[in-house]
């Protein structure tokens, strides 16, 4: 028999209620730091993802916006997250800053390793007031549209003051604190630094403005820099100025940046290493030179062939069709339906990790290398 809509409405909505009781439970319970104190895989690795699975319990069912992702970053080293809108490219960063928007929004599963200055970390565990301690300082994050960063109603120095103030550890002086945000806002070259000090948010353009975001991500010295389509609102003069400003802050400062984009240009640009998503998943991942050299996903490939600066003369590509909505996707290859190469394979199993080189591994059919065992395909999380 099947149900009416407004029987599946309920279901749906009994379920959800029971996950959100779960979780305001989870939230209450103080949590002994054996659980949060972890070891980090590789301790050259600043962050390390591991089957990490990010849901939204809304109406229209669950929402698996990150279904099983494992990502690490090496310190002192940029990974590039690409994929088309709507991936989960940002969903995973919210995750990372513990940032999503409660009780909706939750971390049903898995690990993020973050090798803190007082040890390595699960941040999904990590009690809030410890959380508060690392987000902003040791790990800084730069928005898409600075305004929503910046508040219209404080001065630009008061706003970068204060991000040192609240994490004073090394006990700055008031004057040692006005003295830095300067000099910060001299790194991110900022010529007139003095009087932008004294300006609002709405008297500086929007270039300058995503590089005061910049400074305030970089003035407590972080690990970790996460970096969610820094060029995208910008207008595409200035997008080229903040790439370069990008580019030299990497030579200057020893912070790993996660930097995420739709936008493979400003990849090959920046990162030492790709992470391609779909629908909450990643399909590709290695090297910038292997990402672009030799693709090997069908859909790492659409999305070569689909920027404006290839040069082969032909049409510029668009990929047929939309990124899923992630909820009840069935356990195959996500993109089978939109993928010209799909085979019979496809049909089946959602298709592990083929590894590609020693650091390139796609989760494809169409891979005939050694299969690894990494990908939590047929693992999902308990309900
Ligand atoms: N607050 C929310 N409620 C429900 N679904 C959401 C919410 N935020 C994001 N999603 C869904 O999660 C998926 C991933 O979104 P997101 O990470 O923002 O994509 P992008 O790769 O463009 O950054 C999308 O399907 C999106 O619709
Ligand atoms: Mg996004």
């Amino acid at each position: 028999m099947s149900l009416t809509n407004k029987e599946k409405l309920q279901e749906i909505n009994f379920f959800n209620k029971k996950m959100f009781k779960k979780f305001a439970a989870e939230r209450k319970r103080r949590i002994p730091s054996e659980e949060y104190q972890v070891s980090m895989r590789n301790c050259e690795n600043v962050l390390e993802i591991e089957d990490l699975h990010t849901f939204f319990y809304t109406e229209i069912g669950t929402v698996r916006a990150v279904d099983g992702v494992t990502i690490n970053i090496e310190r002192g080293k940029t990974v590039g997250i690409v994929g088309e809108s709507g991936c989960g490219k940002s969903v995973t960063s919210l995750s990372i800053m513990r940032l999503l928007h409660e009780p909706h929004g939750q971390i049903a599963d898995g690990q993020i390793k973050f090798n803190s200055e007082k040890g390595a970390v699960d941040l999904v565990k990590l009690p809030p007031k410890k959380m508060d301690a690392i987000r902003g300082r040791e790990i800084s994050m730069i928005f898409q549209e600075p305004m929503t960063t910046l508040n219209p109603v404080f001065t630009i120095g008061k706003q970068l003051d204060e991000v040192l103030k609240y994490h004073n550890t090394e006990k700055y002086s008031t004057k040692e604190i006005t003295k830095r945000s300067l000099d910060m806002l001299n790194t991110v070259e900022i010529a007139n630094a003095k009087t932008v000090y004294r300006m609002y948010p709405h008297e500086i353009s929007g270039g300058m403005r995503q590089r005061v975001v910049i400074a305030m991500a970089l003035i407590c010295g972080p690990k970790l820099i996460i970096a969610d389509e820094p060029t995208t609102a910008l207008d595409v003069t200035i997008q080229a100025q903040i790439l370069d400003l990008m580019r030299s802050l990497k030579q200057k400062t020893s912070a790993a940046i996660m930097l995420i984009t739709h936008d493979l240009g400003v990849i090959a640009e920046i990162a030492d290493y790709v992470v391609v998503m779909y629908a909450g998943r990643v399909v590709e991942q290695g090297e910038v030179h292997e990402i672009f050299h030799n693709p090997c996903h069908p859909y790492t490939i659409g999305l070569m062939r689909s920027r404006p600066d290839n040069t082969s003369g032909e049409r510029l590509y668009s990929i047929p069709g939309n990124v899923p909505n992630p909820v009840n996707l069935p356990d195959h290859c996500f993109f089978r339906n939109r993928c010209e190469k799909s085979v019979k394979a496809c049909a089946g199993k959602y298709p592990p990790f083929f590894m590609v080189s020693p650091t390139q591994k796609s989760a494809c059919y169409l891979q005939t290398g050694k299969p690894t065992e990494d990908r939590a395909a047929e693992k999902g999380p308990a309900e």
